[in-house]
């Protein structure tokens, strides 16, 4: 693993939207963790925590490959059900808007994703500014639909597009190599390729009317704050419930064991 001075300006800005967002987490709670290599970063950045200043939290996981993560890192993982409601989640997202809606799923995480995040006081989404957009779709929609007859759901999904304020109406069967792409919970993830969603909101209803559709990769008014990294160090959170935006920079030394000490 690259030291700090070793970074990309994307991952250092992922790396510092991370290292921001831990901050909000404090002794005692239950931590939703997110999916994807900026959440990844915020799992390494939390693990250091508990191991350097004895941070006490419960982390719930919204992957398998998070819950490997955290439990590598020495943070403890219990199920959703165990922790029954979260104090926050910190997850990364492949898009946001100046309202703080998103687009999820480009990992494959969407449907817990949206639970853990729902069963939180908090979501805030740490990301890098490429990800902001002044509408919502640019980013293909995740949906995650179940295995049987899936390609019925497709085409039903295909012919209520039709009628739906969206730019695009391609909708593809995401593959991992030459397979269909399996989720955490056996399903399958169809991509919109929308281009363009005029209303996130009435789209995210519909779809979830559509049999064999379990959920849908839109975020809407789930997310409390973002923490935006930038390559030089920078961050800037917004938060939406609070009204506020503050910027600052994120100190850290090059020599950090979480440079060190990853096996992946
Ligand atoms: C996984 C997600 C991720 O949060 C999203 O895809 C962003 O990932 P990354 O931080 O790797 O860009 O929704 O389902």
């Amino acid at each position: 693993m690259p030291m700090t001075g070793e970074l990309s300006p994307i991952d250092k800005a992922k790396f510092v939207a991370a290292k921001r967002a831990v901050e909000f987490v404090e002794s005692g709670m239950r931590v939703g963790l997110g999916t994807g290599s900026t959440a990844a970063w915020m799992v390494r950045c939390l693990g250091e925590r508990v191991r350097d200043e004895g941070l006490n939290i419960l982390g719930v996981a919204t992957s398998t490959r998070t819950a490997d993560l955290a439990r590598e890192m020495g943070i403890e993982v219990i199920s959703l059900d165990e922790a029954k409601w979260l104090d926050i989640t910190i997850d990364g997202a492949d898009e946001f808007d100046r309202d703080l809606n998103l687009i999820k799923g480009g990992g494959g995480a969407l449907l817990q994703e949206k639970i853990v995040a729902t069963a939180s006081d908090r979501m805030v989404v740490i990301t890098d500014v490429s990800k902001q957009v002044e509408t919502l779709g640019a980013f293909p929609l995740p949906i995650e639909v179940i295995p049987f007859g899936w390609q019925t759901t497709k085409a039903l999904v295909e012919e209520t597009l039709v009628s739906l304020d969206v730019l695009g109406q391609e909708v593809t069967l995401r593959m991992n190599g030459e397979a269909p792409y399996v989720t955490d919970e056996g399903n399958r993830i169809l991509d919109l390729h929308l281009h363009r969603i005029g209303n996130a909101r009435q789209l995210s209803l519909v779809i979830n009317q559509i049999p064999g559709v379990v959920e849908n990769g839109l975020f809407i008014d789930i997310c409390d704050a973002v923490v935006i990294g930038f390559g030089n160090g920078k961050v800037e959170v917004r938060d939406v419930s609070a009204g506020t935006v503050e910027q600052e920079l994120v100190e850290f030394a090059e020599t950090d064991n979480i440079f060190t000490d990853l096996t992946d």
